[in-house]
């Protein structure tokens, strides 16, 4: 079959590789029918999550059961699904007990570890996502293997088209979670750091949840124009403005009641987070983390599910004790939320797909990375076909 396999940094293509097969009674083998880049397949292509060995990429996707292991009874050959990105078993403490698939015990056998940490133990397992995340391949590919297909793989209601779910995968429940964590009672102001397809999904649900007023923050003119086009916020440009300035006037002098950072650690940098980078003291930057506790008001939330794989230089632990700010982060449990969001798409309380700016065969999916990642082209969301 067709997939975009990981080489090295900057290093992918479109490859004839094996086809998957069942390799656990639990699998099911999916003929994928549209997948989608993420900002996070980013931190691979850029090396700042590395892996040595080559691999399909890819956590974003949905598509027809071809074949499905003598454990699975919950699917049937022909059944559109959509996907979790989070590779969990079902079963384990955090699977049941803990509402947080992402920490997996089982998925991620090699490397998981309590202490937490890139270089001392990882979570669950993510499809296409490293030999540190589990090691399985990715859904940009004509096929994938789909481990514990008994707990992931949600089928698609009959009418709804494959772009109207694809974002069911990841980034509508990763937004959706930024906003679940804050707890919103009603009326608050929010502002969501990143205007890019995670950030405008959280930007969507901040309206769903109640928020009385919605900010977005980005350094992308026209992906700006985006979220204030698909999410109806009001924007602010990180390079032209001091957001925490611009949010105190809006709020009394006091700060947002929420800040989302849905742009992790590949923010636009400085010489020093670059002087860091290269002795290998940290990955990318926390600046956004940094004007999210500045732009917070004193016992606010801020809630993180932009990417940050290292420890960073100057954290400013002083300023969150002294704000009394709440902080939560990490990898979205999309598994807790999918059915809930699924059933907003049916009833149409939110559209997801006005943000695709670009829809390629599989085929191009190199020219898909190189714009996403350089912001060519106006893009803001591809979609591969295979
Ligand atoms: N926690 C999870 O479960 C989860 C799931 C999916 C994606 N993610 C992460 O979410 C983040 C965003 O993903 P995406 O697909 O939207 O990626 P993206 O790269 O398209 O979006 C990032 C946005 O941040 C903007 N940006 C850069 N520097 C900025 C700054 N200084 N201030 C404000 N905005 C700035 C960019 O212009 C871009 O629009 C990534 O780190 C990704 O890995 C996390
Ligand atoms: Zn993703
Ligand atoms: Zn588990």
């Amino acid at each position: 079959m067709k997939a975009l396999v990981y080489h090295k940094p900057k290093h992918v293509s479109v490859d004839n590789v094996p086809d998957p097969i069942i390799e656990d009674p639990r699998d099911a083998i999916i003929r994928v029918t549209a997948t989608a880049i993420c900002g996070s397949d980013l931190h691979i292509y850029n090396g700042l999550i590395p892996d040595t060995k080559s691999f399909v990429v890819g956590h974003e996707f949905m598509g027809i059961v071809e074949e499905v292991g003598t454990e699975v009874k919950n699917l049937q050959i022909g059944d559109r699904v959509v996907v979790p990105f989070p590779i969990a078993c079902g079963h384990c403490y955090f699977c049941q007990h803990a509402h947080l698939p992402t920490q997996c015990e089982n998925s991620n056998p090699e490397f998981y570890g309590p202490e937490g940490d890139i270089t001392k133990g990882k979570g669950g397992a993510l499809f296409g996502y490293t030999s540190l995340y589990g090691g399985y391949n990715g859904g940009q590919a004509e096929y994938v293997r789909v481990p514990y297909a008994d707990f992931g793989p949600r089928k698609v209601p009959d009418g709804l088209q494959d772009e109207q779910v694809l974002f069911l995968t990841d980034i509508f429940p990763t937004g959706y979670t930024a906003i679940d964590w804050a707890d919103l009672k009603g009326g608050e102001t929010v502002v969501v750091f990143g205007c890019g397809p995670v950030g405008i999904m959280a930007q969507k649900s901040a309206w769903l949840k109640g928020a009385g007023r919605v900010i977005g923050v980005d350094i992308q003119p026209y992906r700006l124009e985006k979220a204030r086009q698909t999410a109806g916020v009001e924007v602010i440009n990180a390079k032209e403005e001091k957001v925490a300035e611009v949010v105190r006037s809006m709020t009394e002098g006091r700060g947002a009641d929420v800040c989302v950072d849905a742009v992790g650690m590949e923010a636009d940098r400085t010489l020093l987070d670059k002087a860091l980078a290269t002795v290998g003291v940290q990955a990318g930057t926390a600046k956004v983390l940094e004007n999210a506790f500045d732009t917070v008001r004193r016992g606010g939330t801020v809630t993180v599910v932009g990417v940050y794989a290292s420890n960073y230089n100057q954290f400013p632990f002083g300023k969150i004790f002294d704000k009394t700010i709440t902080l939560k982060a990490g990898q979205a449990p999309v598994q807790v939320y999918i059915d809930h969001l699924m059933a907003l798409v049916q009833e149409g309380k939110v559209t997801l797909n006005d943000i695709i700016s670009h829809r390629l065969p599989l085929q191009e999916a190199v020219h898909g990375y190189k714009i996403f990642n350089e912001k060519e082209e106006d893009c803001v969301k591809v979609v591969l076909q295979p």
